[in-house]
C-alpha cells in the first residue's frame, strides 16, 4: 500500500507560508479534513490557498500565495475543530506583528494547553493578553533568545522555530521535539532563506533573516498511516507492505511489531510486516519521538488484545487517551485501566460490533480490531478517521479488508 503524505508535517509547513514574501507549494499533500480547514484558515486571512496537479506521477500540491494576507486573526469556530491552528501563532507574530487567535480548547484527549507556546513568544519580546476566549500576542520586532521547554511540545517547537527565523538576532530552542516533522519544517525553512540548526536534536538554533522566498517541498511520509496499516496486517496475521515508509522514523514501532512475533523487512521507501502464529503480548509505553508515538498507541492496544499474555500499555504524554479501551471491552477485550496505565490481557478472539469513535486514532484502532474481529463491527462517527486518514477504507480494500463506508 503507498502511504501518504504526513499530515503533520503538512500543517505546520502551510502556516510556514505566512512567513513568506512568495507562493509556497507543498508536494504530496494528502487530501485530510484538517489540511482543508487549515487552507480555510488561511484563506479567511486573506492568503489564496489552492490544490494544483504538481506535474510528478500524479502527485498533488497544495499552493498558498501569502501575499494578500490582511487578516492576522483565527476565528473559535475554525480554531476549536483543529487545535493545529495554534501554528499560525508564530508566523503571524514574525512577519506581521501581531495575531489573535482563539485559545484551543481541550479536547477529546486532553486539555491541550499552549502555555509554552506563549512563553516562548515572550521571551522573544512579544506581549500577550487574554480576552473573550481569544489570546492576542503583539511585537514590534521579535528578538532571539534561549527557550527552554518545560516538556517536549511538538507545536510549540515549531511555532517558536517559524518565529525566530525573522527575529532579530539568535534563538536557542532547548529541550526541543526531535520529531520527523520538526526536521521536515527546518528544511522547508531552511530552503526558504532561513538559517536553521539542530532540528532533529533537542537543540535547535536559528539565526534570524530579514525576510523568507517561497519555494516547492516536498512532505515526508505520514509515519502514523504507515504504522496504522502494517498493524492492520499484524492484527489479522497477514503481509502488508508499507511503500514510501521510512523504516528510519519508525524504530520504536517496528521494534515491538517484531517483538511480538511479526515479521519485519525494511529498506529506505519500504516497510513490510508479517505475522504467522499467536500474537505475543508486549509492554509498550508513549514517549516523544525517537520513543513509542502516542499516536500508535491505540492502535498497538488493539493488536495487543489478541496477545497470548499480558500487555502492559502506559500513556505519557496525553491524560486522557484510553477511550478506546470501552470500545474494545465491548468486543470482548480483557482491559483494566488504572491513571494512565492499561493492563491487556490477551484474549483468542475478538467479537464484531457496534463501536463510537471518539477521537482521530481510537477510531483507527476500533477499524482494526474489526478487521481481526470474528463477525461484522460497525464503527459510527468516522468524520474522525476523515481528519488524519485518506481513504482509509479503499486502502484497506486493497489489501484484502472486506469493509466498507456505509450512511450512519
Ligand atoms: C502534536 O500535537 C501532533 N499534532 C499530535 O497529533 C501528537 O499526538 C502530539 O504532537 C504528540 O506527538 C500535530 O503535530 C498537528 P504536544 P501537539 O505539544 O503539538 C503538553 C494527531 O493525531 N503541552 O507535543 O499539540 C500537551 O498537553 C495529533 O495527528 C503543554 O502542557 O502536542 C501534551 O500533554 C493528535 N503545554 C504534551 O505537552 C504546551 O504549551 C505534548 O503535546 C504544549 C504542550
Amino acid at each position: 500500500m503507498r502511504v501518504s503524505g504526513a499530515k503533520n508535517a503538512v500543517l505546520p509547513l502551510m502556516a510556514a507560508s505566512l512567513l513568506a514574501d512568495a507562493p509556497v507549494e507543498i508536494v504530496g499533500a494528502p487530501r485530510l479534513r484538517d489540511i482543508a480547514t487549515f487552507g480555510k484558515l488561511l484563506s479567511l486571512m486573506g492568503a489564496s490557498v489552492e490544490r494544483i496537479d504538481a506535474g510528478e506521477d500524479g502527485r498533488e500540491a497544495v499552493r498558498i500565495d501569502p501575499r494578500e494576507i490582511r487578516k492576522a486573526e483565527a476565528p473559535y469556530d475554525l480554531v476549536k475543530t483543529m487545535r493545529a491552528s495554534v501554528l499560525v501563532l508564530g508566523p503571524l507574530v514574525a512577519r506581521y506583528g501581531r495575531a489573535r487567535i482563539s485559545l484551543p480548547g481541550g479536547c477529546a484527549i486532553g486539555a491541550r494547553p499552549i502555555d509554552q507556546h506563549l512563553k516562548g513568544l515572550e521571551l522573544l519580546g512579544a506581549k500577550t493578553t487574554l480576552s473573550e476566549g481569544y489570546v492576542g500576542v503583539e511585537a514590534a520586532r521579535l528578538s532571539g533568545a534561549t527557550v527552554y521547554f518545560d516538556m517536549k511540545t511538538v507545536t510549540g517547537t515549531e511555532n517558536l522555530m517559524m518565529a525566530a527565523t525573522l527575529a532579530k538576532g539568535t534563538t536557542v530552542l532547548k529541550n526541543a521535539a526531535q520529531e520527523p516533522e520538526v526536521c521536515c519544517l527546518a528544511q522547508a525553512l531552511r530552503a526558504m532563506g532561513a538559517d536553521i540548526e539542530g532540528d532533529g536534536t533537542d537543540e535547535i538554533v536559528v539565526r534570524g533573516v530579514a525576510s523568507l522566498r517561497g519555494g516547492r517541498h516536498d512532505v515526508i511520509a505520514d509515519r502514523i498511516e504507515a504504522s496504522t496499516l502494517l498493524l492492520a496486517g499484524a492484527i489479522t496475521g497477514g503481509d502488508v507492505t508499507a511503500e514510501g515508509a521510512d523504516p528510519s522514523a519508525m524504530d520504536a514501532v517496528l521494534q515491538k511489531l517484531s517483538e511480538s512475533g511479526a515479521e519485519i523487512a525494511a529498506s529506505p521507501g519500504l516497510v513490510r510486516v508479517r505475522r504467522e502464529g499467536r500474537v505475543r503480548s508486549v509492554n509498550v509505553e508513549t514517549s516523544p519521538y525517537p520513543g513509542f508515538p502516542t499516536d500508535v498507541q491505540a492502535q498497538f492496544m488493539a493488536y495487543m488484545c489478541l496477545g497470548d499474555g499480558f500487555s502492559i500499555v502506559r500513556e505519557t504524554i496525553f491524560e486522557n487517551r484510553f477511550m478506546h479501551a470501552a470500545e474494545l471491552r465491548r468486543m470482548g477485550a480483557k482491559i483494566d485501566i488504572s491513571g494512565n496505565t492499561a493492563a491487556v490481557k490477551g484474549v483468542p478472539f475478538l467479537s464484531g460490533a457496534p463501536l463510537m469513535a471518539t477521537d482521530l486514532r481510537a477510531s483507527a484502532s476500533l477499524v482494526l480490531a474489526g478487521l481481526a474481529a470474528k463477525g461484522t463491527t460497525e464503527v459510527l462517527r468516522i468524520y474522525h478517521l476523515d481528519r488524519g486518514y485518506e481513504e482509509l477504507e479503499s486502502k484497506l480494500s486493497s489489501l484484502g479488508a472486506e469493509i466498507a463506508r456505509v450512511k450512519e
